[in-house]
């Protein structure tokens, strides 16, 4: 068994947790060959790789980032390296030349999305879900995500400090694109006193009427905001778009627009801080290197039965295989009717509405 396997799209923790387990059970239980390509679809596309064995992949578990590099322009439908042209006849001739049985593919919707198109090609894959936004669809739980929100956690802790120190209002924003979910479960683990998310458009108004009857008792105020939260009637906050990326926005930049608003409402002093990348690197959670282990586990399974076409998921606690198809293209975005949302208000978190 000869088997491809590449980490596409943004980094998150836990990607070497994945190349390790699909490779080591693979190896153990077929004997198989593991092919690492580097830089995602590069990669592919230019004949990139290298062969994983045992050792190479011993030892990284608990490293953040992916051994194999990644790239988030890399699109074989529309490759920025041949104006934009569809290079997916090379990369089916690339696999065919490596005379490989199926390609792993680690990625988050975008890659999922380029993963079904080329399974239409006829290359076999299967997708495993990472992502630090939890945003796919299909599974209750992207690898990525809980180290992600347990370092927005850490930042809500210690901006309750310092705020409290100061009688601040102090605004943290979190990644997440157009989903709220790293923002609001760091507010519920945090404690925070306002969550802004993408999901329920912000009232300026309420946010600066919380702030000011909170300087009355308590003094100070922790605003966590998402990304992608926008004011009622009003606009995500874009910090850069980049043309030839399967998802062209880069949000960024909510925080600061927020700061503006309130300077104009309120007398308590308001700092910002912007936690960006750090949400993305370092060493995965017990919780994300075991669900990260469980995923590669059961996709080397899957490989095994050559159920190619599939994404694994998890739902319920079950480890599942669900279509490509049925994730390309779309966004889990937090249901208004979430229980997160109902925890939060049910201890007197405003959502700004
Ligand atoms: O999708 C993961 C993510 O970190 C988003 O939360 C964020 O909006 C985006 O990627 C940032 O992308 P880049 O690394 O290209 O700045």
């Amino acid at each position: 068994m000869r088997i491809g396997i590449l980490t596409g799209g943004g980094d998150c923790s836990g990607l070497n947790a994945v190349i390790r387990a699909v490779t080591k059970h693979l190896i153990i239980s077929e004997r198989a060959e593991v092919f690492g390509f580097e830089n995602g679809f590069l990669g592919l596309i230019e004949n990139r790789y290298r062969k994983l064995d045992y050792l190479s992949v011993s030892g990284i578990l608990a490293q953040g980032g992916t051994i194999l590099g990644t790239h988030n322009k890399a699109n074989p439908l529309k490759y920025f390296g041949a104006d934009n042209a569809d290079v997916s006849d090379v990369v089916l001739k690339n696999y065919n030349d490596l005379k490989l049985d199926g390609l792993v593919v680690i990625g988050g919707d975008g890659t999922m999305s380029i993963s079904f198109a080329l399974q239409q090609k006829g290359i076999n894959i299967i997708g495993v879900p990472k992502t630090i936004d939890n945003d796919l669809m299909q599974t209750d739980r992207t690898f990525g995500f809980d180290t992600a929100v347990g370092v927005a956690t850490d930042a809500v802790d210690r901006l309750q400090t310092t705020g409290q120190s100061h009688d601040r209002v102090m605004i943290l924003e979190t990644m997440g694109r157009y989903a709220g979910w790293i923002a609001l479960e760091a507010s519920i683990a945090g404690g925070a006193d306002i969550v802004l998310i993408p999901e329920i458009p912000y009232d300026i108004e309420v946010v600066a009427e919380v702030c000011r009857n909170r300087a009355k008792k308590q003094r100070f105020t922790i605003i966590v905001v998402a990304e992608g939260a926008a004011p009622k009637d009003g606009k995500m906050t874009v910090r850069e778009t980049i043309d030839d990326s399967p998802d062209p926005l880069r949000l960024g930049g909510v925080a600061n627009v927020i700061r503006y608003e309130l300077e104009q409402r309120i007398d308590s002093e308001i700092r910002v801080t912007v936690l960006g990348h750090i949400q993305r690197g370092g060493t995965p959670t017990p919780f994300d290197r075991i669900l990260a282990t469980r995923y590669g586990s059961f996709a080397a399974d899957v490989v095994k039965k050559k159920e190619w076409g599939v994404m694994v998921a998890l739902q319920n606690n079950e480890l599942v295989t669900v279509p490509l198809e049925s994730v390309a293209n779309k966004t889990k975005t937090v249901p208004l009717d979430s229980d997160l949302i109902r925890t939060a208000k049910s201890v007197g978190t405003s959502f700004g509405s």
